[in-house]
């Protein structure tokens, strides 16, 4: 189980037709569950709860899946079965295409230990433990030579920021500077899986924006696989390269952060859009003018990568903003038009970049 050649040959996580039902008859109910009893049905007439119904998401392995939710939706019960701290009712969780609902009771323990990390919301440090041993837990738990173990420590706390901190207690620091260390000990592991679950959602804004910048660097160095729960949206697009998300135990929708806010599935996620910064989210390529022709002959005058967000193309056009630019892809070939008018509207009346989309789409097609 605990090959070293993993963090090679990663494979991702899957999770396939997962249910869970909490209650001391649970089986005897997914039936009745996968034949449509809602959460309220289940309650008032067998006294069950419906944490989760036929779950499925396909995590790719180094990417940052979140799992977006109101409180109660079932996000932790969720993340909970990744590292089989909960049991499902019903469903496969693989990870590296292994089934973890399948695991005997040593293989779990190696599997937890070595494959997955987590990090918490209340950074769960010992009290009486200088920063880096709280740093080197895991690694002793492991029994990991005591020098080698300080030497990893010591540097995922200077990766975090916390250089020079390593001999505080806990409770000199700041909740920011807890949840460093609270990060340094899971990336201290080197698990392929680190499950965050709303680890940044008791930091203030400022400092959890600081620890969203710190994820994403050190992610960008890393190639973890991190599912990252959280009930913000900002926090959700800002870090999701895949966003799921969960109302009463159920996948709603799924997608990316352009997905999401473009063509929202329902009300519920509607409303979670409408207190978004579009200008931060949406690219220029849902806005632009696509063009009908692939070439115009001569070279455009000023040009604009297609997924730059609208309100980085402002800034570019604003300073002769009586020119369009020509936008365009990974490739550098043009692939549309945009004006400072366009991406102006589309800041303003979030209808006009829906209709562009759709009628880009129809374009490619
Ligand atoms: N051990 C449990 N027993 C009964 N119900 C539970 C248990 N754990 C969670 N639930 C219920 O499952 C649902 C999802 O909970 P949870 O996964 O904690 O939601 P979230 O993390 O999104 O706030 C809720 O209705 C919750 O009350
Ligand atoms: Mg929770």
């Amino acid at each position: 189980m605990a090959d070293p050649a993993l963090h090679t040959t990663f494979g991702g996580i899957a999770v396939r037709n997962l249910y869970k039902i909490f209650g001391p008859n649970a089986a005897a109910h997914v039936d009745a569950v996968r034949n449509g009893m809602t959460k309220t049905e289940l309650n008032a007439v067998h006294g069950h709860v419906l944490g989760l119904r036929d779950i499925n998401i396909e995590i790719a392995s180094g990417s940052i899946q979140v799992i977006m939710g109101l409180s109660g939706s079932g996000k932790s019960t969720l993340i909970r079965h990744i590292n089989r701290l909960i049991d499902p009712t019903a469903g496969e969780v693989l990870v590296d295409g292994v089934d973890v609902v399948k695991m005997g009771a040593a293989e779990l323990r190696s599997f937890r230990r070595h494959q997955t990390a987590m990090v918490f919301q209340k950074f769960a440090l010992l009290p009486h433990r200088s920063v880096l041993d709280n740093t080197m837990f895991g690694l002793e738990i492991q029994g990991i030579e005591r020098a080698r173990s300080r030497d990893i420590a010591m540097r995922w706390l200077e990766r975090v920021g916390l250089k020079g901190f390593e001999s505080k207690y806990p409770n000199q620091l700041s909740g920011g500077m807890q949840q460093r260390v609270g990060l340094a000990r899971a990336l201290s592991n080197d698990a392929p899986v680190l499950l965050m679950d709303e680890a940044y959602s008791a930091l203030d804004p400022l400092i959890r924006m600081d620890m969203q910048s710190v994820l994403l660097d050190i992610q960008a160095e890393i190639r973890k696989t991190i599912v990252f729960i959280t009930h913000d949206l900002d926090e959700a697009l800002r870090l999701g390269d895949q966003i799921a998300i969960l109302r009463d135990g159920e996948v709603i929708q799924q997608g990316t952060s352009q997905d999401i806010v473009l063509r929202p599935a329902d009300d519920y996620v509607a409303s979670f859009v409408r207190e978004v910064n579009r200008g931060r989210v949406v690219h220029v390529e849902a806005v632009m003018t696509p063009l009908r022709t692939p070439s115009q002959g001569h070279a455009p005058a000023r040009t604009i990568a297609s997924d730059v967000t609208i309100e980085e193309a402002l800034r570019i056009l604003v300073a002769t903003p009586e020119d369009d630019a020509t936008v365009v892809d990974a490739a550098g070939k043009p692939v549309g038009t945009v004006s400072f008018r366009q991406l102006a509207g589309a800041m303003v009346n979030a209808h006009e970049i829906g209709g562009q989309q759709t009628a880009n789409r129809a374009n490619v097609a």
